[in-house]
């Protein structure tokens, strides 16, 4: 029941991170954060059974004064919309939420980003806690703030900076995670060696089987170092002005993977946002090989990394090259007329790079 551990994100807007075991039993911990009366916990119908009743319980316990309301979204990356925010806003509403209200995010990354997303917008910014069941949300996505929806031609196109009020993350959920989730959470944690920690790549292969075999301790140790590096980065850069871009490696080519695919949904042969990001890292370790910045051997050696966590290291069959370079494009980090991309000089340095050759981009995505 005890926070094992505790990362704190600095800034304009500090709060912390509590990573431990059983936390979600710990209503007194959860209730802390809640500063009004009414509460709703958002989440989805894999997480939902397994955890929210429980976690309306031990916050009852602790303030049995609250008024909690649940909203229930199908799980997976095609739930992620305009439409579904909209009916999250209107569970506020029926909610009669006030400007103290609290919006929980129990679940993965894309309850996390919806959930913030409504929290943002609702009454212009109510609080939010990040109660992330998934690795991939724990390491990531419940931390610095950014929330969204996707749209047909896009990942994450509608969305709003809102840093939560707290991030409470349980590891003891982890143990019903499904292991391709599991692994696709790994690729997140091996995107902050790839862009600025050797020797965390080195421990990560050292430890894959204890991280693949969801040894609990471990797998604390890598959320912990993973939330610190980007607690970090966000503290600095909490808008994406500047290094947190860093952050992307990979993600424009796997969000372009994502929405040419059509986005996934349990189940489907789609790669999930995790694998997408897998792909997208080694394309850009390409990418910068081919633009003579870094040497082909550390492209390898990250594919190999990948592949030693069981994770896709190619683009999937029948995926058009140009309409890839076309969804690449409409990415956030791109100006006007000018390709952004994160690159890299070595396994660990990373940088931003403003202006990519669009015909060195195409050549690396027809190689696959
Ligand atoms: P997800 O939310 O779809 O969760 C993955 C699957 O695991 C879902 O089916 C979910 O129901 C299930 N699940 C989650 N926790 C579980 C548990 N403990 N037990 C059993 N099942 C569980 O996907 P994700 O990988 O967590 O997150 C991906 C999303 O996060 C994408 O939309 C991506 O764009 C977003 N993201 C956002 C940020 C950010 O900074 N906001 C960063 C990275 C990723
Ligand atoms: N996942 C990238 C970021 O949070 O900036």
């Amino acid at each position: 029941m005890t926070a094992i551990r505790q990362v704190a994100v600095q800034g304009d807007t500090p709060y912390t991170i509590h990573i431990g075991h059983g936390l979600l039993d710990d209503g007194a911990l959860i209730g802390r954060h809640i500063r009004g009366r009414h509460v709703l916990i958002v989440s989805d119908d894999q997480v939902a059974p397994l955890y929210l009743d429980r976690v309306r319980a031990a916050l009852l316990a602790a303030r049995p004064e609250l008024q909690i309301g649940a909203h229930v979204i199908p799980a997976g990356e095609a739930s992620k919309t305009l439409d579904n925010f909209g009916q999250v806003i209107q569970s506020l509403a029926e909610l009669g939420a006030t400007r103290d209200a609290c919006v929980l995010a129990l679940g993965g990354g894309v309850v996390g980003d919806m959930a913030g997303f409504a929290a943002a917008c609702w009454m212009r910014g109510i609080d939010c806690v990040q109660l992330p069941t998934s690795l991939l949300a724990m390491v990531d996505s419940s931390v610095g703030g950014k929330t969204a929806v996707d749209l047909p031609q896009g990942k994450n196109l509608v969305g709003a900076f809102h840093p939560p009020r707290a991030v409470i993350a349980d590891t003891a959920t982890l143990a019903t995670l499904p292991p391709r989730e599991l692994r696709a959470g790994l690729a997140e944690v091996i995107k902050y060696a790839a862009i600025r920690d050797l020797r965390f790549a080195q421990w990560l292969a050292q430890e894959r089987h204890a991280l693949l075999d969801g040894q609990a301790d471990v797998l604390a140790l890598a959320i912990a170092a993973s939330c610190e590096h980007k607690a970090e980065i966000v503290a600095r850069d909490p808008t994406e002005k500047g290094e947190r871009a860093l952050l992307n490696l990979g993600h424009t080519f796997g969000h372009a993977i994502e929405t040419a695919q059509g986005y996934g949904a349990p189940g489907s042969d789609n790669l999930i946002h995790g694998e997408a990001v897998a792909v997208g890292m080694v394309l850009a370790a390409r990418l910068s090989a081919a633009l003579g910045m870094a040497t082909e051997r550390d492209g390898d050696a990250l594919a190999e990394l990948l592949g030693a966590f069981d994770l896709p290291t190619r683009i999937p069959d029948g995926l058009d090259p140009a309409a890839l370079l076309a969804h690449m494009r409409l990415d956030k980090k791109n100006s006007a007329g000018s390709l952004r991309l994160i690159l890299w000089t070595a396994f660990g340095e990373s940088l931003i790079v403003p202006d990519v050759d669009e015909a060195a981009v195409l050549a690396v995505l027809a190689a696959g």
